[in-house]
């Protein structure tokens, strides 16, 4: 039986039971077995038809059964606000979470680090951080506000969703669209990664432009799950975030009861080793657009929401180059993550599972030991090997939570203290 159907966003059939998925039309009068059927959209329905995205369900109980939401309470860290008071330029930096309590499943380990727009507002992206221990099990959680990338850095994550399971490690990504229901397995116990929440418009693969037709992330290496469902009658707990807040109601059953769908409003999960990486045979380092895996669209023509880039192990081979990432001010904010490895523009102090805030127009770049290692390099072919940084870049200034401000490293600002100045002749 395939588990995975290979490519994005294409149109896929599937069911976990024969002769579930009706032929040939979306809503008959009576669905195969009792089944439900029901539409998740995640585009307007007069969507142009290349951005047009949606998928039929067929389940054994519509997902509209069910109780009042209450707010939820038990994800104190998830769903934050900004700190308080006017956003100060200042470049941040973070540690890893600390290890979370026992008894933490991915929902109550989320913690919001970074915040963009109010998702009224149809349009940012948040960054938080995961730390967990324990498996969902009796409960399911669902995003109505934006999209879910999960940037698993170590542990494997489970994703057990409404379409489908979604096994990820790190190295990998994985997709869940807004509005799907999900719980969260732990197979190796405990797991911490990373996830942005994308409001805007949905993640795609980015234009190639003179590139051509092949290169970055390709399309044939995104998997999308087979149908697969569970037929679980007990209370089962519903999360669901809503409009920048978290809300509960109880169902006498698991709502991961999709026995078949159709559509191409699925999640997807991708190997970042797949990516094809693109850099120069010449000279200069050229733009970290280059390393773009997904991008979400803004309505500024060539102005992202949020790109998802990665550094990832390749060949440097520039002559006569600075080679790491030059020293710039960006009118795009950035957020750092590291899976492994090092960062090639910081020796130190960005560990992996650390998180890097560069706000717009920030000053940043190589820290000085950085600096002096690659101006003072050897220019041979060299390979960076077993590391993989990513960053999410936004075209929306990053306000920190106020868990985010209390636990900045204390003095980022000293990475870039003590460049011997330039001597003029
Ligand atoms: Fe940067």
């Amino acid at each position: 039986m395939t588990d995975y159907f290979p490519g994005f966003g294409n149109h896929v059939s599937t069911e976990a039971v024969p002769g579930a998925l009706p032929v040939g039309r979306n809503s008959p009068q009576k669905p195969a077995f009792g089944l439900y059927a029901e539409q998740l959209s995640g585009t307007a329905f007069t969507a142009p038809r290349a951005e047009n995205r949606r998928s039929w369900l067929y389940r054994l109980r519509p997902a509209a059964e069910h109780p009042p939401f209450a707010p939820y309470t038990g994800a104190p860290r998830f769903a934050a606000e900004p700190a308080p008071g006017p956003l100060a330029p200042n470049r941040l930096r973070w540690d890893p979470l600390p290890a979370p309590a026992p008894g933490t499943d991915l929902i109550d380990g989320m913690a919001t680090m970074l915040v963009t727009r109010d998702p009224a507002e149809l349009d940012g992206v948040n960054v938080h951080a995961y730390a967990a221990n324990r498996d969902m099990d009796t409960r399911a959680f669902m995003d109505a506000d934006g999209e879910l990338l999960f940037i698993p850095q170590s542990g494997r994550l489970t994703l057990l969703t409404e379409l489908g399971r979604l096994e990820l490690a790190p190295g990998w990504i994985g997709l869940v669209p807004r509005g799907v229901r999900f719980r969260a397995l732990l197979p190796d116990g405990e797991a911490r990664g990373y996830v942005a929440e994308n409001f805007g418009a949905a993640f795609r693969l980015p234009d190639l432009g003179p590139i051509g037709a092949n290169g970055l992330a390709n399309p044939r290496d995104f998997e999308a799950p087979a149908a697969w469902f569970e037929d679980r009658d007990e209370p089962f707990q519903l999360v669901q975030k809503s409009l920048g807040s978290l809300w509960t109601t109880l169902l006498d059953h698991s709502p991961l009861d999709v026995v078949a769908w159709h559509g191409n409003l699925a999640p997807c999960r991708y190997d970042l080793a797949r990516f094809n990486t693109i850099n120069t045979v010449s000279f200069d380092h050229p733009d970290p657009s280059i390393f773009t895996v997904l991008t979400s669209p803004s309505t500024v023509a060539g102005r992202a929401n949020a790109d998802f880039v990665i550094f990832p192990p390749r060949w440097m081979v520039a002559e006569d180059t600075f080679r790491p990432p030059w020293f710039h001010r960006n009118v795009m904010s950035e957020a750092m993550g590291l899976i492994q490895g090092a960062y090639d523009a910081k020796a130190d102090g960005f560990v992996p599972g650390g998180l890097s805030l560069h706000n717009v127009m920030a000053g940043h770049g190589p820290d000085v030991a950085s600096w002096d290692a690659a101006t003072n390099a050897d220019l041979k072919p060299h390979r960076m090997e077993a590391t993989m940084a990513f960053m999410v870049e936004t075209c929306w200034p990053y306000r920190p939570t106020r868990l985010a401000m209390e636990s900045a490293q204390a003095d980022y600002d000293a990475a870039w203290k003590g460049f011997p100045k330039a001597r003029l002749p």
